[in-house]
């Protein structure tokens, strides 16, 4: 189980309003729940939230704080294109033969607001930020008295002023663990989410990742070279490799072809579970249910006994 990266940030910037809307989305996931007004949704009475419940007290399941003002939180349309625009524009700018891509995810950008409104400075935790049956989520935060999101995202990527690549223990991972992360190559989604939280006067930013970053060997977030040099032909667009697709499950996506391997039991082309094909393993039982809680791998490896199998 990796360590969550990242840090926290503080930081006193210009004034500049935050004016914060619902997202409107294209899928039932996001109409059922990106809605302001069903943001407090319950994971025990919402159907799509029904399989956040085996991880305990996840993000996507907790109530808002006192603190947050509701009234502001959330991230609009064009807050969303600057996110993800400034993301690209740092990481087109590595030379890297390995870069993919971000793009935006409705269901990444639920649990990161989820996760602002709780006006908490610290990370929410891998297990309980974590989307069964599909990945796991990196995370930065970055706060401040005021601020935007095209500032939070340059304070995450100031941190390459520390960074040595593939330099090992000349890295402080407190000091490059957020740069790391924005320009990791492997991460294709990104989602995030804002609130402002009142007594402290604090605005809060949250963005999470799919697949995570800072995984092994951290302090090679990209493969230096020519950019795109691994990428299928066709499919390089300002030095960014664009699969438009993410492997689920553990799967690992082949850039040269931009196909997905999967784990066994997952179905191709983006490796989602199928509980008709995808049995238990042996060892599930033995093991017991309880691990369903706690090893972040048992809900992939064993997904009827840990209830992400709908009939259940
Ligand atoms: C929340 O923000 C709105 C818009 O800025 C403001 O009018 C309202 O007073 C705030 N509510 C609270 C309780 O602070
Ligand atoms: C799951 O696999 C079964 C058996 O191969 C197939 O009939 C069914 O259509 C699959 N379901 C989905 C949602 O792909």
């Amino acid at each position: 189980m990796l360590r969550q990266l990242v840090i926290i940030y503080f930081a006193v910037i210009s004034e500049i309003p935050v004016n914060g809307r619902s997202i409107d989305g294209d899928d039932d996931f996001v109409e059922e729940l990106h809605t302001r007004h069903k943001r407090s949704a319950s994971c025990n009475t919402t159907p799509s939230l029904k399989k956040y419940k085996i991880y305990v007290e996840h993000t996507a399941c907790i109530a808002p704080s006192s603190e947050a003002n509701l009234t502001t939180a959330g991230v609009s349309d064009a807050e969303i294109i600057e996110i993800v625009n400034s993301h690209n524009t740092y990481r087109s700018g590595t030379q890297a033969t390995d870069m993919m891509k971000m793009s935006w995810d409705a269901e990444v950008a639920y649990i990161a607001q989820k996760w602002a409104e709780n006006c908490e400075t610290v990370h929410d935790g891998g297990m309980k930020r974590r989307i069964p049956g599909r990945f796991r989520m990196g995370q930065n935060l970055f706060w401040g008295s005021h601020g935007t999101w095209s500032e939070a995202v340059k304070y995450w990527y100031d941190e390459i002023k520390d960074f040595t690549y593939d330099g090992g223990d000349a890295n402080d991972f407190l000091k490059v663990g957020h740069y790391t992360q924005v320009v990791w190559a492997k991460s294709i989604k990104i989602g995030c989410g804002y609130a402002y939280c009142k007594s402290n006067n604090r605005h809060l930013f949250v963005c999470n990742y799919g697949p995570p970053g800072n995984g092994n060997e951290r302090y090679k977030p990209y493969k230096q070279g020519t950019p795109c040099q691994d990428c299928q032909q066709g499919r390089c667009v300002n030095n960014l490799c664009d699969c438009d697709k993410i492997c689920l499950n553990g799967g690992t996506l082949d850039i040269s072809t931009c196909t997905c391997n999967c784990k066994t039991g997952y179905t191709a082309p983006d490796c989602s579970l199928n509980c008709t094909q995808k049995a238990d393993s042996g060892g599930c039982i033995s093991w017991g249910a309880s691990k369903c809680k706690t090893h972040g791998n048992f809900p992939m490896d064993c997904p009827h006994m840990c209830n992400i199998c709908p009939s259940k």
